[in-house]
């Protein structure tokens, strides 16, 4: 192929070399020239259910013969339907579906939705999130993504967030952890004042700022702030929700309801761009009888919808969720486990479901990372290496700052998944 007409997102583009890909199937992914990778990272972490499967691709074909696309102020029923489909199973109480085109739009319309609703004008943040790359998105998150966009965020405060292994709290337990981070948060609102917090936006499971797991009792203890505050609670599981961390929704794992809950990726795998913001009773209420002061041409586009009633019917049907509770914990976990016992360059592997990272270290005893805190769109050339002698056999994984991320499809095969793995640790044993 010669020159490039595409503008690549978070790429210097004289840069870009990246694979090109033609076809894709289950879990791999290829082009003509006969390269195969496996896919350890569904894309972007979005690939639930493998390329092509065929029930969603049937439902895609079936709607775009009947309807292709439709204004949001009309009903239709493959809408109705998406939405229904999408409430049976998020947390209890929640009302209605807000559909946006992707997960950066659905952080917008939720940061947007507890301003309107609490007349509010602050938004407690994590240090470590990511939440987007629209202005709005990004200025809740935390990560290096944000620093070249230095103007946004106004409004914006941030916290940290319980993350053991390099605990900001000096923590030894994770009980600890969690009853530091709350006091953490507890004294941030009380110097913010929290009767001028909105909302407090988080990932329940951390995502690409480092698959961390929050010890049990730190997101009741949000809740419970929020509650006392009048602040509203924004799940942000565009990365965590619908299986990939074993649960229908990370917040599940712990039994906690947010008042706003935004997803995307695994809601359709992907197969069209869509992504929303599940309403609770607090906000459904504020705008029962006031306009909401937004909307996008494309909210609610049919095929993503017929692509959603599809994609939560697989996984249904297939048990996909409750595999990767299984196959995370059966499968990668003691994988993972052996890897760091093994190999000194792993400090750390955590994860839950299909959603783990190998944390990389210098020294074990100190911690020290493999690779420092980077700065934004820039892979440390020591873990480009550790991509490239992955993908040379045969897995794309994903790395970020000093770790190697670990999403497969959730519909890997047992076989894949171990082999996968173990080219991963055969390439960090060298
Ligand atoms: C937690 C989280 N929120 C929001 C987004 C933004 O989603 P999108 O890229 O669909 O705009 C992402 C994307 O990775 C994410 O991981």
């Amino acid at each position: 192929m010669v020159s490039d007409p595409v503008f690549h997102p978070w790429a210097a583009q004289a840069k870009v070399a990246q694979a090109e890909v033609t076809h894709g199937a289950g879990a791999w992914f290829g082009n003509d020239h006969g390269d195969r990778w496996l896919d350890l990272h569904s894309q972007l972490g979005n690939l639930h259910l493998g390329h092509q499967h065929p029930t969603v691709v049937a439902a895609v074909a079936r709607q775009a013969a009947q309807l292709c696309t439709l204004a949001p102020s009309f009903r239709t029923p493959i809408r109705d339907e998406a939405a229904r489909h999408i409430l049976q199973v998020a947390p209890s109480g929640a009302q209605k579906v807000l559909f946006t085109n992707g997960g950066a739009e659905a952080v917008e319309h939720a940061l947007r939705m507890a301003r309107v609703t609490t007349g509010r004008p602050k938004i407690l943040a994590a240090h470590r999130s990511y939440h987007g790359a629209t202005d709005g998105a990004m200025g809740a998150t935390g990560d290096p993504r944000r620093w070249p966009l230095a103007a946004t965020g106004a409004g914006t405060v941030r916290f940290f967030g319980p993350y053991r292994y390099r605990s900001d709290f000096h923590a030894t337990t994770d009980a600890q952890e969690c009853e530091r981070a709350l006091e953490h948060m507890r004294r941030l609102l009380a110097y913010e004042g929290p009767e001028t917090v909105a909302a407090i936006i988080i990932e329940p499971i951390v995502g690409s700022n480092g698959v961390l797991v929050p010890p049990d009792g730190y997101l009741a203890g949000v809740r419970e702030l929020c509650d006392r505050h009048g602040i509203l609670l924004i799940a942000d599981e565009v990365m965590t929700g619908f299986g990939r961390c074993g649960a229908w929704f990370a917040v599940d794992r712990w039994g906690v309801r947010p008042d706003l809950m935004t997803f995307a990726k695994g809601v359709n795998s992907g197969y069209v761009p869509v992504g929303g913001v599940v309403v609770g009773e607090v906000v459904a209420e504020h705008f029962a009888e006031r306009p909401y002061p937004g909307g996008l041409t494309y909210a609610g586009h049919p095929l993503a919808c017929a692509s959603i009633v599809a994609s939560i019917g697989v996984l249904r049907d297939e048990g996909l969720v409750e595999r990767a509770e299984r196959l995370g914990t059966d499968v990668l976990r003691p994988l993972l486990d052996e890897l760091a016992d093994r190999l000194p360059i792993v400090g750390e592997v955590r994860g839950a479901g299909l959603a783990w990272a190998i944390e990389l270290v210098a020294d074990r005893s100190t911690r020290e990372p493999l690779v420092p805190y980077d700065a934004p769109g820039r892979v440390h050339p020591r873990m480009a290496e550790i991509l490239r002698a992955c993908q040379a056999r045969g897995v794309w994984p994903f790395v970020a700052a000093n770790r190697i991320h670990l999403f497969p499809p959730l519909v890997i095969t047992e076989d894949d998944l171990r082999a996968g793995v173990a080219a991963v640790g055969a390439v960090l044993a060298e």
